[in-house]
């Protein structure tokens, strides 16, 4: 089938390079000259494993190719896929400027020469299918080179599921597949573009693949206003799940239990499920928090208060801070000291720093009269070049946020800190204070290796009974 994808985030390239793999004719287009530029010559313009080799090989099989002009394009497209930014305003609200001047354009340049799906597949507050639909109408008047009636297009909404870090996996071998839209023709031509995600019949790439765990990929289809609920409502519910395993690793601390054991429990049961139960500094990112409060914005609009939505973002912005004073706890007095941090990106694998803790806690520790060393793999360019002013120390390597440091504080779980050597790492340190934020060290490796160490929800003190000695040996 002949697509269009408008914007080439994140969502936008990824789905352009999985569709066109999956043997589909894709252009993928951005008012960027430069970011399609970087494209035709291969490079993605985001830091994603995998995705350079499978725009790569998505070559070969389909056709993938990149453009500024989203008019030579939109006449012999059987689907149109919007997948510009969102991004939130001050209110909450997310800013639809892109989604709208894409629509419009969708609509200034359709020939009416065959149906054409347009399918949103940006994060859309509840309601936009119809504003979609709405400005294509607009953008077909504003042409005025023919009458709206001998144009045929369906709108549909397919959001998507994918992570960060894990974006082809997730949009290869997804969970789920959901189409809302209003019309048969529309499921119809979608179906049939997602035929071999569901049959699962193309061959795996050689650095992605199939899981042998995968289950038969569902494709739900729904009304328009229901596939928007379903993003929402899926991002909402694991920044909940999230946030609740960071309340109940508050009171293990206080009780005396580990958050871990007690989440490895809970999680065994399959009405809860073990995913997206790791306690530590909490969720960040570009999503959970705008998905959350856009949710809580629309619910408001409609009178009614989403407590639970409220709760679960004061939970995590609290979790975040939480780190400052398990420093105090430790350290007492921050002003002078040296702090080193552990990882800047919001989670491992990825470059982005949208919302990302890391940047919230250097901050604050600034504020507070103290030094901070970071380091981070992949992270560091991208944060020097966004923050020019923050007054931190990059470090070449992640031994170096130990030199002559009172504490080092692990914020972002990369595997290359699951390998350092600790005993390296605290012999390079004044005190040799570890506060594990994502609780990904072991705690017992940590005080063999010399540590103070603190995780999040884990009692450092065991309280298990030693043996009582048997009769016969009294
Ligand atoms: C999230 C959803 O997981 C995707 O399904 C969705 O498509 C995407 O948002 C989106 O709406 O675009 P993403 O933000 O890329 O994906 O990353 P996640 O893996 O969900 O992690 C989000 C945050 O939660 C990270 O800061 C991560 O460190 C944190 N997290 C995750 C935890 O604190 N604990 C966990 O158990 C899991």
């Amino acid at each position: 089938m002949n697509v269009t994808v408008i914007g080439t985030g994140y969502v936008g390239t990824v789905t352009g390079a999985c569709l066109a793999y999956l043997g589909h004719r894709v252009t993928c287009v951005d008012t960027n000259p430069a970011k399609i530029e970087k494209l035709r010559a291969g490079i993605s313009p985001i830091f994603e494993p995998g995705l350079e080799e499978l725009m790569a090989l998505a070559k070969t099989r389909g056709e993938l190719e990149f453009s500024t002009d989203v008019s030579t394009c939109v006449p012999s497209s059987d689907v149109i896929f919007i997948a510009v930014g969102t991004p939130p305003l001050p209110s909450g609200e997310a800013n639809l400027a892109f989604l709208e001047s894409a629509a419009r354009s969708i609509g200034s340049a359709m020939h009416g020469s065959r149906y054409v799906v347009v399918v949103n597949k940006s994060t859309v507050p509840v309601g936009c299918g119809n504003l979609v639909e709405a400005l294509v109408r607009e953008g077909i008047r504003e042409a005025n080179h023919l009458s709206e009636s001998a144009i045929r297009f369906g709108v549909a909404s397919n959001p998507e599921f994918l992570r960060e870090g894990s974006a082809i996996l997730d949009s290869l071998y997804p969970d789920r597949i959901v189409i809302g839209a209003e019309e048969e023709h529309a499921f119809k031509v979608m179906r049939e573009l997602y035929r071999p995600l569901v049959a699962q019949d193309f061959p795996a790439p050689s650095f992605c693949p199939r899981p042998e765990t995968l289950q038969p990929v569902s494709l739900v289809t729904t009304t328009l206003t229901s596939a928007e609920m379903i993003k929402y409502s899926a991002n909402a519910f694991l920044a909940l799940k999230i946030g609740f395993a960071n309340e109940i690793a508050n009171i293990c601390e206080r009780v005396g239990a580990d958050v871990v054991e007690v989440t490895t429990g809970i999680g065994l049961d399959k009405r809860i499920g073990s995913r997206f139960l790791n306690a530590g500094i909490g969720w960040g990112g570009s999503c959970f928090g705008k998905d959350v409060l856009s949710l809580l914005h629309t619910a408001n609009e409609y009178g009614y208060h989403a407590r639970i939505l409220e709760a679960s973002i004061a939970v995590n912005q609290m979790q975040r801070l939480l780190v400052i004073q398990k420093l105090q706890e430790k350290l007492f007095i921050l002003k002078g000291r040296t702090i080193g941090l552990l990882g800047l990106a919001f989670k491992p694998d990825t470059d982005d720093l949208r919302d990302a803790p890391a940047l919230q806690i250097a901050e604050r520790l600034l504020k507070m009269g103290a030094r901070v060393r970071v380091y981070d793999p992949i992270a560091m360019s991208e944060c020097k070049r966004q923050n020019p002013d923050l007054r931190v120390t990059y470090c070449d390597a992640a031994l170096c946020v130990g030199d002559g440091a009172d504490a080092v504080v692990l914020i972002t779980e990369w595997a290359e800190f699951g390998n350092l050597d600790l005993s390296a790492l605290a012999e390079r340190m004044i005190r040799p204070v570890l506060i594990d934020g994502r609780n990904q060290f072991q705690p017992a490796a940590a005080v063999a290796a010399g540590f103070d160490y603190t995780g999040i929800g884990r009692s450092t003190v065991r309280t298990r009974k030693r043996t009582a000695s048997p009769l016969n040996e009294s």
